[in-house]
């Protein structure tokens, strides 16, 4: 999740363009860079790390009064965060220059072909490809080159370009990521969101999927990619202000992240599966299908949320890929003996990369000759650079401590993974596969279309439930661990004290803990355990209980015993319920915190990112 800005008109470009990038550094601070022409020359200043460090280059070296320009704030998807891979990039006669936020799927072939033909890539990013790839089919019209190279490319792009050749023009074009345009008196804007343009103008363009705009000072003309067929798009005026902006209208930066699941899971899993011959790609495992093999054991490795991923996937990879899994909390497992050799695989997960106790692990397993595979949202983090490969889950920053899409990103990366082994083992077939495939694939639209009804449901619900002192969270097999999920959100951001406890364990202690002051919320989706879980809610029901139970559509079996019921889609493939049961857990938690007045984003004593033991 990137950051770009581009401005054409009659101003500097450059304090437009640093200005709009600060507003942005939200969506990604691991490098950031600017280019503009200069007596037809195309030139750029990029830095690694934050933006602070790209103005204080510019500040002592080149200043520029150009009227035009393109910058960028980066969030590593492909490539370490260097220099070298910061944007924009250029081709090899420096004679265009692009930034782009999304993924470019199939840019591998795509750059191996282009090498064969000549060209010269000076960086790892998949978006370099996009500049060498306009070169390519660049004789004298930049507008056809663009369009010729996005009929290539597969995957998500927010792009920019600069071409020396028409130093008026700034060419945008999106699919799949997000891309705004401004529309000012004299001067025209291009951003990933809203915010950057908001300190000069509210009238703003939203590009659809497949829009190619062009902008010059005097205006914008917006055609379709694969057509040319020019379009109109409606250009809407913004009435918010400039922190609401900045959460997309949301009033916090944890509900947007709820809302930003659907692209996350999406952008996790696009690329590394083909659903319909069930095959998953993940090169960045580097051990050999023979290895993979032995694997007698693999250890999951994690602290709080990323935890509770764990182990979710400790259902999916015995039950798909037959190898026994074992899923530690990080700070227990440095402390005792381990049985760990070179045939266990060890996965630590985290979302930060960064958190002590999940590095500390990762270390004495990888002493002991374990292979370390880590699933990690943030490139170049420590626990990323010490692992020997990282499957990469693509959720963008998460800013609000407790974490949401970070999670249902690790649920999807795991996913794969367990498909993956699957695969290599040849434990399940390719028909199996594909299926959980096709599932898998329909998350993100079964989240989009009912995120709002639920979270309808779950603000109702807080209205009753916010003064509650404790809360009981329950649920079997796969929604076991969701339910510990759902009851840690409500800990964090409302200090409500809520235990989650595997259903069936409920008859062994905290069974005695039912009354009326003790609110249950049941999950209970229809899988192989469904009439279990229902016989615990009546368990509670029997003692009086208030139960919450969150079923699917058409279960009306549950209305017999739950007193409220949050209605989540119905789904006939058990392995992705717990994406979707997830939604309204992180909504009761958001919703009672917001009525309690806590600070939802940043609660009291807790930190995002845990480097100290
Ligand atoms: C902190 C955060 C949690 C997170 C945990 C693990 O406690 O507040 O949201 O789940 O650390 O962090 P990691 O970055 O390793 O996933």
């Amino acid at each position: 999740m990137c950051g770009i800005v581009g401005y054409a008109g009659t101003k500097p470009a450059l304090p437009v363009l640093l200005d709009g990038l600060a507003r942005l550094e939200y969506r990604g601070y691991d490098s950031a860079g600017v280019a503009w022409i200069e007596n037809g020359e195309i030139q750029r200043t990029r830095c690694q790390g934050k933006l602070a460090g790209l103005r204080e280059l510019l500040e002592n070296g080149k200043r520029s009064e150009c009227p035009i320009g393109i910058g960028h704030t980066r969030w590593a998807t492909h490539g370490a965060p260097t220099e070298e891979n910061a944007h924009p990039h250029t081709d090899c006669t420096k004679s265009l220059v692009v930034v782009h936020n999304g993924i470019i799927e199939n840019y591998y072939s795509l750059r191996e072909q282009l090498k064969k033909e000549g060209h010269k890539f000076r960086s790892e990013t998949d978006t370099e490809v996009l500049a060498h790839l306009i070169e390519k089919h660049l004789k004298d019209d930049i507008i056809d080159a663009v369009r010729k190279t996005l009929s290539e490319v597969e995957g998500a792009f927010a792009m920019g370009v600069l071409w020396k050749g028409e130093p008026d023009k700034l060419i945008a074009a999106r699919k799949e990521s997000p891309l705004v345009l401004g529309a000012g008196e004299g001067e025209n804007f291009m951003a990933s969101d809203i915010p950057a343009l908001l300190p000069y103008t509210r009238e703003i363009i939203f590009l659809e999927d497949g829009d190619l705009a062009v902008l010059t000072a005097d205006g914008i003309d917006i055609t379709r990619i694969d057509t040319g067929e020019p379009v109109n798009r409606e250009i809407k005026t913004i009435s918010w202000d400039a922190t609401a902006a900045e959460k997309a209208g949301f009033r916090h930066f944890m509900l947007k992240e709820i809302y930003e699941q659907p692209q996350g899971v999406l952008n996790t899993f696009r690329g590394r599966v083909i659903p319909e011959t069930g095959e998953v790609d993940l090169p960045e495992i580097e051990l050999a299908d023979e290895d993979i093999r032995k694997i007698s054991r693999i250890v999951l490795l994690a602290c709080g949320t990323s935890w509770h991923a764990g182990l979710v996937a400790k259902y999916w990879i015995e039950e798909w890929a037959g190898i026994p899994v074992e899923v530690d909390l990080a700070s227990e497992f440095r402390y005792r003996r381990l049985l760990v050799d070179e045939t266990v695989l060890t996965v630590p997960i985290s979302q930060s990369g960064e958190t002590a106790d999940t590095l500390a692990g990762l270390r004495i397993a990888k002493e002991k000759g374990s292979p370390v595979i880590a699933i990690c949202n943030v490139v170049g983090s420590t626990i990323t650079r010490e692992s020997h490969g990282t499957i990469y889950t693509h959720a963008g920053p998460e800013i609000g401590v407790a974490s949401t899409k970070a999670f249902t990103s690790q649920l999807t990366a795991l996913y794969i993974l367990a498909l993956f082994l699957a695969q290599v083992k040849d434990t399940m077939s390719a028909e199996e596969r594909s299926e959980k495939i096709h599932a898998l694939t329909e998350v993100p639209r079964l989240m989009e279309k009912h995120l709002e009804e639920i979270h309808q449901a779950c603000t109702d619900l807080s209205d009753e439930f916010y003064q509650y002192r404790d809360f009981l969270y329950l649920g079997r097999h796969l929604h076991f661990p969701i339910a510990l999920e759902g009851a840690l959100k409500l800990k964090e951001i409302s200090y409500i004290h809520a235990e989650g406890y595997a259903a069936g364990e409920m008859k062994h202690g905290p069974i005695a803990l039912i009354d009326r002051n003790m609110p249950v919320v049941a999950l209970v989706p229809k899988d192989h355990v469904y009439d279990k879980m229902v016989s615990n809610v009546e368990e509670v029901r029997s003692r009086r209980g208030i139960i919450i139970a969150v079923a699917e559509e058409g279960d009306e079996n549950v209305a017999r015993v739950a007193q409220h019921i949050i209605r989540v889609p119905a789904t006939t493939e058990q392995s992705i319920k717990p994406f979707i049961f997830t939604l309204p857990l992180q909504l009761i938690a958001y919703e009672i915190s917001f009525a309690r007045g806590c600070d939802v984003d940043q609660p009291r004593n807790l930190a995002k990112s845990v480097t100290v033991e």
